[in-house]
């Protein structure tokens, strides 16, 4: 499979998205999806899974260098030297002696960004990930830290999927050479039994998450990480390959962006977004 380039990383254009997959279900899902022949697998401290993802990428036997880790670090562990902590305290549980990609979760307006940016390149330095990069920032933020940054943020990973535009964040990335990781890729489920994407999924003979994904990975310097809990649904997702998208489905697809569309808006934690 192709990778985005983004200085230096290599980022493998579809992960698997762990959110929710715990226990034994996390560590079956992860063999499975190794096993199906997904190399990137997203993680995050939040997620409490760090240790399943870690032992199904020693029990898969699939060379490490071949695997694109990411891990994020929730906004709690955002000052200097927590944060350095709270990396080790993850690669502990993953058993790793580093990630390819850490991530700071989301903004937190409680500590400065500038301190939080110092930090996790620090954690780069140490050896302890090998790119960096945000999670849920809007352009604005997204500039700030990549101006206080003194290695390159190699992604921002934010909800994109058909029914919300994120027009702004993939223009900011794409200018600074950044990929855009594109979480909630089938919207949870929603692009099932839209009359849109459904048309166009029959007239290639896919299904409509088959579809979304597609016309996620043709946009340049976009990468999606679909989370599955059934071994066929991570399989179908990564059987998109074999057909692609004219111009004008594109189009059409792009256009059933709408206000309201954003899934993951959570109080408290959220930043203003860009306008649409
Ligand atoms: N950075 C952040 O703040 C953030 C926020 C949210 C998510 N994420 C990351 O992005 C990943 C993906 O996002 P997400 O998990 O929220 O949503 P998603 O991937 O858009 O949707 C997952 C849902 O789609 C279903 N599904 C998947 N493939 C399917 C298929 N082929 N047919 C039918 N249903 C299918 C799954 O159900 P089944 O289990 O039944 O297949 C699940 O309910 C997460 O797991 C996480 O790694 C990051």
């Amino acid at each position: 499979m192709y990778g985005v380039e983004a200085h230096g990383a290599r980022i493998p254009v579809l992960g698997f998205g762990t959110w929710e997959l715990r226990d034994g279900l996390a560590v079956r899902m992860v063999e499975a999806a190794l096993g199906i022949g997904y190399r990137h697998i997203d993680t995050a401290q939040m997620y409490e899974n760090e240790r399943e993802v870690g032992t199904a990428i020693r029990t898969s036997g699939i060379d490490r260098r071949e695997i694109f880790l990411t891990t994020k670090v929730w906004p709690d562990r955002f000052r200097d030297g927590d944060l350095q902590r709270s990396v080790e305290e993850s690669l502990e549980r993953l058993g790793l002696d580093a990630v390819d990609l850490l991530l700071l979760h989301w903004p937190n307006p409680a500590v400065p960004l500038a301190e939080t940016i110092a930090a996790l390149n620090d954690a780069r330095a140490r050896g302890l990930t090998r790119h960096i990069g945000v999670s849920n920032f809007p352009t604005g933020l997204m500039r700030e830290a990549l101006r206080l940054s003194e290695a390159p943020l190699v992604t921002n990973q934010v909800e994109y999927h058909p029914f919300l535009s994120q027009k702004r964040v993939l223009r900011a990335c794409r200018e600074a050479g950044m990929a855009l990781t594109a979480y909630c890729p089938l919207a949870r489920g929603r692009v099932f039994g839209h009359p849109v994407i459904e048309r166009i999924a029959a007239r290639h003979r896919k299904s409509p998450a088959q579809v979304a994904l597609r016309w996620l990975v043709q946009q340049e310097g976009v990468v999606a990480i679909p989370r599955s809990s059934k071994p066929e649904h991570a399989r179908a997702n990564f059987e998109i390959w074999d057909f692609s998208l004219d111009g004008r489905e594109m189009a059409e697809i792009s256009a059933l962006a709408r206000s309201g569309g954003r899934i993951v808006d959570i109080a408290g934690l959220a930043p203003d977004w860009d306008a649409d």
